[in-house]
């Protein structure tokens, strides 16, 4: 694939250390926070009839922050028809006014900013930097698509024999369904539809269940901006069955997943199993993520991006570091500063600046978390836990907490919150702990810290990662900047705001005309 870079700079931010922007952002995010959010099946032609649900807010469960309403079956059957009615002449306009209209779309969303930083907060849980950095990721899904469809969809002349010509051209696939998780309910959600759109596909978006008013809220902006209806339907609902119903059925093309691995699987053998042509599967999944840390290593660059890597998001991202490898020599001045740093964590509502970690998404991720230290209470060394009052409160809030283990076999899945787990290794060990980490079978972020240049450059070669990052933290992945996206049981790639990602939406066709 030709590889492209990303022309426009990334989107608008705001300064997060002048204190009079971030408290105007703050003072904007809370007079939109208390919009009373609704949302439905965005289906034309469909009659919307179910029982509205309430969504409430992790922080504090007895606040209702909007309903939403699911998709029955009549309702997705209704979207499958009009998508693959609306593809071919969605598919036929030109790709540069198919890029017009995210590009917009991309404008409005900056625009509107705190409005989806304060959905962020309330139906996510998200701190309003974690918000800032929500918005401007999903800002930059759409500007990157747009640009790349515009350079892309120019027919290629290929050399070839005199007396002929070839040309190859892109098309989009046809339906494509779009699943994204809760722990980037905007990003996620809109970069995978923002691609699939570009290529010049029909999307059924399907939001996931904790977060289906901010997808509500992107897909209208995304029809305001000029996307018509049929071409993007929202439909929201359970995985097992709104989910299911779509990714079984032979009309779709193509799905775009994020989520966890197990549900990949799922999703895969539903797509093998139909009686059709085969489905494309792009999914990004989850992960086990380590940081190496050796003697040569800051212990202060270490604690602080240890920390950022593991707590930012209340650790609710795929990319975040699980397991901290550090060698012995620095080890218990590691865990020293580790604990003091802990310290400092506050732990609360999500919509007050002073917070650093926010609650985990519901209270089912908060028994697993609970089940979890429980058992590592048990089984492993408690370095930390961080104080709080906010765990006996009415949120799902769960404290940040830092183990000792003897080795990484005692972590048996992906733990999905804030806990690091912290492994000593010695001199003669590194080959043991890359082994280790490979054969966890997950391979999306590494974290490595050292200032051995053959350390670094023997560790990044052999751990079978899709990123990694070195002497600074491993989230946050910038679009065009950073493709992200993992291998093995962490996804099938391509990565997410890199230059192949948009060829997958679609298919390639040579024309070759004897002249
Ligand atoms: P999940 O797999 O439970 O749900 C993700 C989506 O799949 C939701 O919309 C859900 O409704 C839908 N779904 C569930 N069952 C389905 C089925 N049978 N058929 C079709 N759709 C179905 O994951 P989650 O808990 O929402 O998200 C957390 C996971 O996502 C973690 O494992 C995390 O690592 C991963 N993740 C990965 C990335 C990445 O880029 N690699 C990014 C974010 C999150
Ligand atoms: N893209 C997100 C990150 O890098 C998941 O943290």
């Amino acid at each position: 694939f030709r590889s492209f870079g990303f022309d426009r700079t990334n989107s608008m931010g705001i300064n997060l250390a002048n204190d009079q922007q971030l408290q105007a952002l703050a003072a904007q995010v809370n007079a939109a926070a208390k919009t009373d959010w609704r949302a439905a099946p965005l289906v034309p032609g469909a009659t919307v009839s179910g029982p509205n649900i309430a969504v409430s807010n992790p922080a504090d469960r007895r606040e209702t922050v909007g309903q939403w309403q699911a998709a029955d079956s009549a309702t997705v059957e209704r979207a499958l028809a009009n998508a693959v009615a609306a593809q071919d002449a969605w598919n036929a306009t030109p790709a540069a006014s198919r890029a017009a209209i995210i590009e917009h779309a991309a404008d409005l969303m900056e625009a509107r900013m705190p409005m989806f930083i304060a959905l962020c907060t309330k139906e996510a849980g998200k701190t309003i930097p974690d918000g800032v950095a929500e918005v401007r990721e999903a800002v930059d899904f759409l500007r990157y698509y747009g640009q790349q469809a515009r350079k892309l969809f120019v027919p290629e002349a290929l050399p070839g024999p005199t007396g002929e010509s070839n040309t190859l051209q892109l098309s989009g696939r046809g339906v494509f369904v779009c699943i994204s998780p809760w722990n980037f309910p905007l990003a996620i959600f809109a970069g995978q539809i923002a691609a699939a759109l570009a290529a010049g596909n029909a999307v059924l978006a399907k939001p996931a269940e904790q977060t289906n008013l901010i997808g509500y809220a992107a897909v209208k902006l995304l029809h305001e901006a000029g996307v018509p209806e049929a071409v993007l339907q929202f439909l929201p609902g359970d995985g097992a069955t709104v989910g299911a119903a779509l990714t079984k059925d032979p009309r779709v093309a193509g799905v775009a997943f994020t989520g966890s691995t197990d549900t990949a699987r799922a999703i895969n053998r539903s797509l093998a199993a139909r009686d059709a042509a085969i489905g494309v599967l792009i999914a990004e999944t989850g992960g086990q993520n380590a940081l190496i840390a050796d003697s040569s290593s800051l212990p202060e660059q270490v604690v602080k991006d240890a920390i950022s890597s593991a707590f930012t998001s209340a650790g609710q991202r795929c990319s975040a570091a699980r397991v901290l490898f550090v060698q012995d020599d620095i080890a218990d001045k590691v865990t020293t500063m580790l604990a003091g740093a802990m310290a400092e964590l506050k732990v609360g509502d999500p919509g007050l600046l002073s917070t650093d970690v926010g609650p985990v998404i519901d209270d089912d991720a908060l028994k697993m978390l609970r089940a979890h230290a429980e058992r590592m209470d048990r089984e492993a060394t408690p370095i930390a836990t961080v104080a709080t009052d906010n765990e006996a409160a009415h949120g799902s809030f769960f404290a940040p907490r830092a183990y000792t283990l003897n080795s990484l076999d005692q972590l048996h899945q992906e733990i999905f919150g804030p806990v690091l787990h912290v492994v000593r290794w010695k001199a003669d060990q590194l080959d043991a702990v890359i082994d280790a980490i490979n054969a966890t079978g997950y391979g999306l972020t590494l974290g490595i810290h050292s200032r051995i240049d053959e350390t670094v450059e023997k560790i990044a070669a052999r751990v079978k990662v899709g990123n990694c990052y070195v002497n600074r933290n491993q989230i946050g992945a910038v679009v065009g900047v950073q493709p992200f996206g993992g291998q093995n049981l962490s996804g099938t790639g391509p990565k997410a705001g890199g230059p192949h990602y948009l060829p997958r939406f679609t298919t390639e066709k040579t024309i070759t005309v004897n002249t």
